[in-house]
């Protein structure tokens, strides 16, 4: 009897996980992968929101997270742990998402090993290594290590192409956020947060190194200033528990009665208030590929982005962390049903809902070839 091809799934940070439980799933539906799943747990609470809610259980959890932790760090620690897993599991392939350290770490180690390494959500690019930090050099370094590329989207695969990856290594995949998006958003789930349903929402998140500092306080004087302009809207803020978010967030709206500041919410309360919301603010990734798809405008805190398909769509705006940018585009939205109408259009440019299917299918022909 043939040996299971024996899979390893890592996952560090809250939005690998959701990104990852689609293509975990599908494995573990599947007859001829062992999958095993390793959390690095570079996030703890917010990774294990997410794999409660997936009912994932990680078969080895390397625990890693500190307080406040600096990036030499992390990866400094990351890679003996990582390296004692592949010698002890000696997988057939190993797969990671997205961006983060995790990520990067993994696929060196797997470069180390030798061990063929799946880039789930490949090709994103911004071209500046400095925006975003670190995320664009683990992305390239990342990619330039894979033997599987899954981009979500055709602009990503003309990346990879420009980069010299070879076409067949390359597979457009669509983003498996939407998969996610979609098991999710079909569930009724309550916000759970106590809200005036009078009010529009504006739905807010933000966590991002380089706009750690001035940026973050210039975002968060644009929130107060929208807050106390418009009578008719409640801010809902979720804080990322980075304590460089934490600490600016709520020292300067703590005190603002239509801000409310909460803890990070679980992922279906979050996506229910997302289909609540009137208009999202965020700099987040994730943020940025789920909203169009549930018809909600999205100014991004950002100056670039490595998602222009939703922005060439007209359906997401870049204002950058800047006061007067965040100002002027939400109060526009507030107040001109045309612009916002314009926006709020309901288009999904980053998946179907099938991106982890069409992962499993490559990954099965593959092994069924090598078999
Ligand atoms: C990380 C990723 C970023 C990703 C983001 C998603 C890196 C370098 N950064 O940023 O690419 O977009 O996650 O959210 O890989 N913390 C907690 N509990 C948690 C998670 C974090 O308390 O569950 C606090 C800890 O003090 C931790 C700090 O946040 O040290 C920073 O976590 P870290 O993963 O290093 O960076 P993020 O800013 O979360
Ligand atoms: N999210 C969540 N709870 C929150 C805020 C965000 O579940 O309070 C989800 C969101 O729906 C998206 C993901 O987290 O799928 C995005 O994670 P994050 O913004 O931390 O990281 P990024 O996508 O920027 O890497």
């Amino acid at each position: 009897m043939h040996r299971k091809v024996k899979i390893i799934a890592v996952i560090g940070t809250r939005p690998e996980a959701i990104k990852m439980a689609p293509v975990i799933l599908a494995l573990k539906n599947e007859s001829w992968p062992e999958i095993r799943v390793l959390a690095t747990a570079q996030h703890r609470d917010m990774l294990d929101q997410v794999l409660n809610f997936f009912g994932i259980v990680p078969d080895i959890d390397l625990n890693i997270m500190h307080h406040n932790q600096a990036l030499t760090t992390l990866t400094a620690r990351l890679l003996p742990e990582l390296d004692e897993v592949l010698k002890v599991e000696k997988p057939d392939a190993v797969l990671a998402q997205g961006d983060t350290t995790t990520v990067m770490t993994v696929a060196l180690t797997c470069f180390y090993h030798q061990i063929p390494f799946g880039h789930v959500e490949a090709g994103l690019r911004t071209r500046d290594l400095q925006n975003p930090f670190p995320e664009e050099a683990n992305r390239v370094i990342a990619g330039r290590l894979a033997r599987w590329h899954f981009a979500p989207t055709e602009t990503s695969r003309q990346n990879l192409l420009r980069e010299g990856v070879a076409e067949s290594a390359i597979n457009v995949t669509g983003n498996t956020v939407i998969d996610a998006l979609l098991m999710t958003a079909s569930k009724p789930v309550e916000i759970g947060i106590a809200l005036d349903r009078t009010k529009r929402l504006l739905l807010v998140t933000s966590h991002r190194r380089e706009n750690f500092g001035e940026p973050l306080r210039n975002i968060c004087r644009a929130l107060r200033t929208l807050a106390e302009r418009n009578s008719d809207i409640q801010i809902l803020y979720p804080v990322h528990p980075n304590p460089n978010v934490k600490n600016v967030a709520h020292r300067m709206l703590g005190d603002c009665a239509d801000i409310l500041l909460t803890e990070p919410l679980d992922y279906a309360p979050f996506v229910a208030a997302m289909k609540h919301a009137y208009l999202i603010i965020s700099d987040s990734g994730g943020v940025q590929e789920e909203a169009p798809a549930l018809g909600k405008p999205v100014l991004v805190l950002r100056d670039e982005t490595e998602r222009p398909e939703a922005v060439e769509m007209g359906v997401v705006e870049l204002v950058g962390p800047h006061y007067e940018r965040i100002v002027t585009a939400a109060q526009r939205l507030l107040d001109d049903v045309n612009a916002y109408g314009a926006m709020a259009r309901g288009v999904s440019p980053y998946g179907d809902g099938k991106s982890a299917q069409r992962i499993v299918s490559v990954l099965r022909e593959h092994f069924a070839r090598c078999s």
